[in-house]
């Protein structure tokens, strides 16, 4: 069941002055919220933790065998685990078209959409502007971040599918192709990576919530506190 708890602003956003004009201008030109996560959010987000570090890992350590040769057991591992988070990554995108109350599909993929497309260039100015005044982004899932979010889950799923391609067409062009692909999407992957922990770690780091509202339930803020 997907149970969603509303959440109380961060600490960051009481010490805020009250809300002013600009301020609701602001945030009407960038819509972001503070999102809580279903239990199915954590629980696939916490797969993605496991499956692709574990595979960026392991691809330093092992090596392709020669023709003839043996795989080593890292390598095989590698190719097993990677079949399996193709499964996670596609239980996530299948997620997020079903799911209630966070962020939807058109959010992580804004590309094709006008206004999504501004919501998102709304909130990249509004960072903008809270930086220029010496501020830390904003922590709130906005239109930015979870286009963000989007380009990583679209960078993993390319390294799970161009993995498999060559796994099942090996021998072939077309596994040459994928394989080479695979190397060059790992780079953006590993970017991804740390600077998306990098930077949720960093918000944990200046009090905000963020990563408590991602993987620890006990937590969340109830409604009651508001
Ligand atoms: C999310 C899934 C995956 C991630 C994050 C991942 C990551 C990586 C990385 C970082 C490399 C090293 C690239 C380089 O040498 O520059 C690599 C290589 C490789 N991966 Fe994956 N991989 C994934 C899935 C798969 C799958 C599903 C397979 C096959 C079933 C696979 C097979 C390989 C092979 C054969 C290599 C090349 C090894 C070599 O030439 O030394 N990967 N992978
Ligand atoms: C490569 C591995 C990872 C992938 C593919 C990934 C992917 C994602 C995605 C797609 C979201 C958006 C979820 C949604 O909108 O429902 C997200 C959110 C989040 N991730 Fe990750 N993640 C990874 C690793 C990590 C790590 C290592 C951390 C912590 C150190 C982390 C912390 C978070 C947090 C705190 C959020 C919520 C952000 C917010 O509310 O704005 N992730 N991640």
């Amino acid at each position: 069941m997907n149970t969603i708890t509303p959440l109380k602003p961060s600490a960051r956003d009481r010490l805020s002055p009250p809300d002013s004009v600009s301020s609701r201008a602001q945030r009407a030109a960038s819509p972001r919220r503070i999102v809580g996560r279903s239990w199915v959010t954590r629980a696939l987000h916490l797969l993605l933790l496991l499956a692709v570090p574990g595979q960026l890992a392991s691809s330093e350590f092992m090596r392709r065998p020669f023709p003839g040769d043996p795989p080593g057991s890292l390598y095989v591992l590698h190719e097993y685990a990677g079949l399996a988070s193709l499964a996670v990554v596609g239980a996530f995108w299948a997620w997020t078209l079903v799911r209630r109350g966070e962020t939807r599909l058109g959010r992580l993929l804004p590309w094709l959409s006008a206004s999504r497309l501004r919501d998102a260039a709304a909130d990249i100015a509004a960072q903008a502007r809270r930086m220029a005044r010496g501020r830390m982004p904003d922590d709130e899932d906005g239109a930015f971040a979870s286009a963000v979010h989007g380009l990583g889950l679209l960078g993993v799923t390319a390294m799970a599918v161009t993995g498999s391609i060559f796994f099942l067409m090996s021998g072939t062009p077309v596994a040459h192709a994928a394989l080479a692909l695979h190397k060059l999407i790992a780079n953006l992957v590993w970017a991804y990576l740390f600077a998306h922990a990098g930077l949720a770690v960093l918000h944990h780091l200046l009090g905000s919530d963020i990563l408590s509202r991602m993987f620890w339930p006990g937590r969340r803020r109830r409604p009651e506190a508001r």
